[in-house]
């Protein structure tokens, strides 16, 4: 009888729910997984892009971030949603977990939580969370994902998970960071560097006195867009009788949150709140030091001697687009995701409340969101300019942006973060986060242009003043994919949950031309023509130490004539390769369709949540 009902519920979904828009979701889910369209390596993983030409954040296509692995997630999840099959959703946990959260942390059993950052003349607090979650978990080990990997080891590190620089034998994923400088001039090394390649120190740019050292470094959005895909496959795991299918995927994604609360605390674990003076700001202890926001970063890493030191350094700056009140709403509230740390729950409803707040605090006059705030003033605690002294957010100093002065700013990460915070609303019917998305909502609607069959949503933002009268006016816009399908899922979540009628319609626009206009045989993308690659692949390499030398495995040597080209050989393997080579002999500029994981899924989702909501 149980299997029978389950066999109906499966028919049920299969069969009921959505329509047209579920359809093209199961299309463009398809056209992700099918293998000749080269999202996948020879091992399973996604590449960030299937194009291995994508010079993008993370380097080439051919790496994998957090960023990409966690929407990946969420793609499963969303197609667990709408077939009822959570065996993907499952198997993607499992090869996140496998690929980015780090096996090798040799030395942190010597991490001093009184001392948590080695630093000399600096006043640092307690880590409040270390003895709590070495309690909880058995382990010094950090639970965060690294935000990097070389898919197919190309650079040929061989640091694949667990292992220290093993080789190009290795076939990969390899974790790996990047170095200092543009994109085009960083120089990316392994995570664990014990002296086998690189210079005389390895990768470390010393002329003596260098370690062996292992270091990681996380992107705390993507960890809480994996929480967040996972509440997504609760709740719809929950509404077909098959939660138990999944709890041990959930297992991870709560352990992810319980250490994920480091990016919730002050970098040097100091007071917050008007911490001025490195030597003056006291320490905090406990939650002296909670700031309650997702900080930009948090970094951990120490000596390869497992007898030596370890360190964890999280960060003092909060961007407005990095928060995500549905995955701390999910780790407070629900009962299969709250971690199993006894103070976790509790940080996380702390969190959510803190967020609503900062969200409120960043919206500008218009309605649009911009700004961050800092608890640490230009990175060292120093006395910010007069005009922030007056209006700031628990005493932590409102900056334009995360990483300085520039006042510019995408549309794209704005759309991400207010999806985050509709889907809180749509879930907790919290009327402090419905004011401030009606106000975003209006000032977005008059924004969003239809010219024949076409369509435009804001591209580039710029922002004057200090709070509370921020004022931002749109530079540019255009008919991006990405950031158009996740405006498209705010509407329709907003819509779903106020009867908006205007905002469903638009999401059902934007989703509709975008299918039609931009579909390719591997998903949906839009030509992009690279005027910038032939200065870009000549550009010489930053080398940080002056005169170092060095060199990458399959001896490819590293010095002052290094371009971004010549430490990259393969590329001349690629497929497009032509493209580009023809731009450096004087040819046209290269064009290519690019297919980021990130914008593939983030369409898919918002096809599926369309279909879902609205059954169509
Ligand atoms: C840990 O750090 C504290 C504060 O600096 C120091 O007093 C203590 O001796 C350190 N413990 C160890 C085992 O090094």
């Amino acid at each position: 009888m149980k299997i029978l009902v389950s066999i109906l519920l499966l028919v049920y979904a299969k069969c009921t729910r959505g329509g047209v828009y579920t359809d093209r979701f199961l299309t463009q889910y398809e056209k992700i997984h099918d293998l000749a369209n080269g999202y996948f390596s020879s091992n399973g993983v996604p590449y960030r892009c299937p194009e291995g030409l994508a010079i993008v954040s993370t380097d080439y296509g051919h790496t994998t971030d957090s960023e990409a692995l966690s929407y990946f997630i969420w793609l499963q999840a969303t197609y667990g949603g709408v077939t009822g099959d959570f065996s993907p959703f499952n198997n993607a946990w499992q090869m996140v977990e496998d690929t980015l959260v780090p096996k090798l942390q040799p030395s942190t059993s010597k991490y001093n939580h009184s001392a948590p950052i080695l630093s000399n003349g600096l006043w640092v607090g307690v880590d409040p969370l270390f003895q709590e979650l070495a309690n909880t978990y058995g382990t010094s080990d950090m639970y965060i994902l690294h935000w990097l990997a070389d898919v197919d080891n190309k650079y040929g590190f061989g640091n694949v998970n667990g292992k220290c620089e093993a080789g190009p034998g290795e076939t990969g994923p390899s974790l790996i960071q990047l170095g200092s400088g543009s994109i085009f001039q960083q120089i990316p090394s392994p995570t664990c560097d014990n002296w086998v390649y690189g210079g005389n120190y390895g990768f470390q740019y010393q002329d003596s006195d260098a370690n062996r050292v292992w270091i990681y470094g996380a992107g705390p959005d993507a960890d809480a867009r994996a929480v967040q895909a996972s509440f997504w496959a609760s709740q719809y795991a929950k509404s077909l009788g098959k939660i138990d299918e999944i709890s041990g995927s959930l297992q991870k994604a709560s352990r992810l949150g319980d250490y994920l609360r480091y990016v919730l605390f002050d970098k040097s674990f100091k007071t917050v709140g008007n911490c001025i003076d490195p030597l003056e700001c006291a320490p905090g202890t406990d939650r002296e030091s909670a700031h309650y926001l997702l900080s930009w970063t948090i970094s951990w890493g120490g000596s390869v001697d497992p007898n030596g030191w370890a360190w964890r350094v999280g960060s003092s700056t909060n961007y407005y687009a990095y928060q995500n009140p549905i995955a701390a709403y999910a780790l407070s509230s629900d009962p299969n995701l709250i971690p199993r740390s006894p103070t976790a729950a509790n940080d996380w409803k702390n969190s959510v409340e803190r967020q609503v707040e900062f969200f409120e605090y960043t919206q500008s006059v218009e309605g649009s969101f911009a700004g961050a705030v800092t608890n640490s003033w230009k990175d060292n605690y120093e006395v910010p300019p007069s005009n922030l002294l007056d209006n700031t957010f628990y005493g932590m100093f409102y900056m334009p942006s995360a990483d300085g002065s520039s006042t510019t700013f995408w549309y794209g990460q704005q759309a991400w973060a207010v999806d985050r915070l509709v889907q809180y609303y749509y879930i907790s019917d919290d009327q402090k986060a419905k004011a401030i998305l009606d106000k975003w909502v209006a000032w977005l609607l008059p924004n969003i242009k239809f010219d024949g069959n076409s369509y435009s949503v804001p591209n580039f933002l710029t922002l004057s003043g200090v709070p509370p009268s921020v004022s931002v006016s749109i530079q540019s816009s255009f008919n991006a994919i990405g950031t158009a399908s996740a405006t498209a899922r705010i509407l329709s979540y907003y819509a779903a949950k106020t009867n908006n009628a205007e905002a469903k319609n638009v999401a059902k626009e934007l989703l509709d031309r975008m299918w039609a206009l931009h579909q390719t045989q591997k998903g949906v993308s839009i030509t992009e023509t690279k005027d910038n690659y032939n200065t870009g692949f000549n550009t010489k390499v930053n080398i940080p130490l002056n005169g170092w030398t060095g060199t990458y495995p399959n001896n490819v040597p590293i010095n002052a004539d290094s371009t971004f080209l010549s430490i990259r050989p393969w590329f001349k393997d690629d497929p497009e390769w032509y493209k580009v080579e023809n731009y450096l002999a004087g040819g046209p500029a290269p064009q290519f369709n690019f297919h980021q994981m990130i914008e593939q899924a983030d369409i898919a989702i918002s096809l599926a949540t369309y279909g879902l909501l609205f059954n169509e």
